[in-house]
């Protein structure tokens, strides 16, 4: 009789169970360990009992480094164009991507304990950042919000699905958005290049029990924690569309040559019709590798 294949579903679900161990403070000194058929290894990979069907293997292969990183975890994601924008000149991104690739954003938002926006994203697309498209846990959700511009009737500040940070900038000129009660209001130190520096946004997160962090744009957000060397990984979904002006993903100060370029060590899976790049920046470069989710 053939020995059934470990399906996606039962990937996931090891991969949740393996972050809610950590959750409930029950994570060992080193997060390796069995769910079920799934062993994850501490240097971030796995093995399985049964053979893995090939969605599976992929959802392992992307997921496997984060889940057995035991100490605080901070991912970046954008989702763009081959050109590089994340939005048209409008601030309209809904959809750049794909079903696949909305699907793993939302696994990413499950195994975080915080998501964090920058007050453009609050105001241009009024995101829920809750997990819809797969079973899990929604995280907490952060505003940057330096100088008090959000809008007090956006979703996330009255729908009570998850806890609500709103970050401010001492000193910053702040204006009062007037946001409706239960949402935390946080005050740090204003930072003349970064608004507030990425490093006190998640010191502040870590002393509110936010370890897992997910940046999840947009592009003035995500860029100013890469140049802050504030990332862990960045997870750049890249769809074949040109849009040809609009919002850009990715911008950092300018270099004079190519050898002051960022060159993480990247993995890159399918995803649908889009492609993941999977860049670690905490390790050292090393060749490309190919897969799919
Ligand atoms: N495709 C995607 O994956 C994706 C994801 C998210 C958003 N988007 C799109 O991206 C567009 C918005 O992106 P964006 O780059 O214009 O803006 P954004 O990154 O959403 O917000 C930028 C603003 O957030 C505040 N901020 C960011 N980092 C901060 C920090 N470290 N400290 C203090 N404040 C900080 C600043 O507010 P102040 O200006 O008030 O100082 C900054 O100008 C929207 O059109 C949205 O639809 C796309």
């Amino acid at each position: 009789m053939p020995i059934e294949e470990i399906t996606e579903a039962e990937a996931w679900s090891a991969t949740r169970s393996s972050i809610n161990r950590q959750r409930a403070g029950v994570e060992r000194a080193s997060n390796s360990g069995s769910d079920g058929p799934i062993h994850f290894l501490p240097d971030g990979s796995w093995h399985a009992e049964r053979p893995v069907s090939a969605p599976a293997q992929s959802l392992l292969e992307v997921f496997a480094p984060l889940v057995s990183r035991t100490g605080p975890l901070v991912i970046g994601q954008l989702g763009q164009s081959l050109d590089g924008r994340i939005a048209t000149h409008t601030g309209a991104s809904h959809y750049i991507n794909g079903e696949a690739a909305r699907t793993h954003l939302h696994r990413l938002r499950a195994i975080v304990d915080a998501v964090v926006i920058g007050v453009g994203t609050l105001n241009a697309d009024d995101p829920q950042l809750t997990v819809r498209h797969v079973e899990g846990h929604n995280p907490a959700r952060v505003l940057l919000d330096p100088t008090g511009r959000a809008r007090a009737d956006c979703r996330m500040f009255r729908d009570g699905q998850a806890r609500v940070l709103h970050l401010q900038a001492q000193g910053a000129g702040a204006g009062d958005p007037q946001l409706p009660a239960g949402i935390e209001s946080v005050q740090l130190p204003h930072h003349p290049a970064y608004g507030i520096h990425p490093a006190v946004v998640l010191q502040s997160l870590v002393e509110r029990g936010l370890r897992r962090v997910l940046v999840e744009g947009g592009g003035l957000t995500v860029s100013r924690f890469l140049e802050a060397g504030a990332l862990h990984r960045l997870h750049l979904l890249v769809a074949p569309m040109l849009i040809g002006s609009g919002r850009p993903g990715i911008c950092l100060p300018p270099i004079d040559t190519l050898e002051a370029a960022l060159r993480p060590r990247c993995r890159v899976f399918a995803c649908g019709a889009d492609s993941l790049f999977d860049l670690a920046l905490d390790a050292p470069a090393a060749a490309t590798s190919t897969g799919a989710i």
